[in-house]
């Protein structure tokens, strides 16, 4: 899961699609593609709509994402356009780059639409990109779950 700063959308996610899946199965993690909060906490604001839900993401630090993701990971899902664009400049060759989807092209094939960032907004925003996130999360369940 891959977002700009790996404080707000992508953590989110990460907690979120580990809810949702079998433990011990699958490797989730997050990282955003700038350096800003690398070791910080989650937002307060996403720690807060996770807890909502029973999901607790406190325990994630920031990092940054790094080319050695392409072979740790076999699906990267970024959450804008912007993140995609960033991913795929570390990409090394159509191996990598075909890892590399927008999450809600997971809902709404082919469309690229964003997660919006929420991080400049209010509570509001935290709880409509949580819906779009676990919305988001039972496509990737189903998806890795039935090959
Ligand atoms: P995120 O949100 O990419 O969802 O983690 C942001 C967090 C921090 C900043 C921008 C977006 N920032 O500019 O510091």
């Amino acid at each position: 899961m891959v977002c700009l700063g790996n404080i707000c959308r992508s953590p989110l996610a990460e907690g979120i699609l580990k809810s949702k899946l079998p433990n011990n199965l699958f490797t989730v993690d997050s990282a955003g593609t700038a350096a800003y909060h690398i070791g910080s906490m989650p937002d307060k604001r996403s720690i807060a709509v996770a807890k909502k839900h029973g999901i607790d993401i406190t325990n994630l630090r920031g990092r940054q994402f790094e080319a050695s993701d392409f072979d740790r990971f076999d699906y990267i899902y970024v959450m804008d356009a912007s993140n995609y664009q960033n991913v795929l400049k570390l990409s090394r060759h159509e191996g990598d780059t075909q890892k590399v989807n927008m999450i809600l092209n997971t809902v709404y094939p082919n469309k690229n639409y964003d997660v919006p960032d929420p991080y400049y907004g209010g509570s509001q925003g935290f709880d409509n990109v949580y819906n779009m996130l676990s919305e988001a999360c039972d496509q990737i369940v189903t998806k890795l779950t039935h090959k």
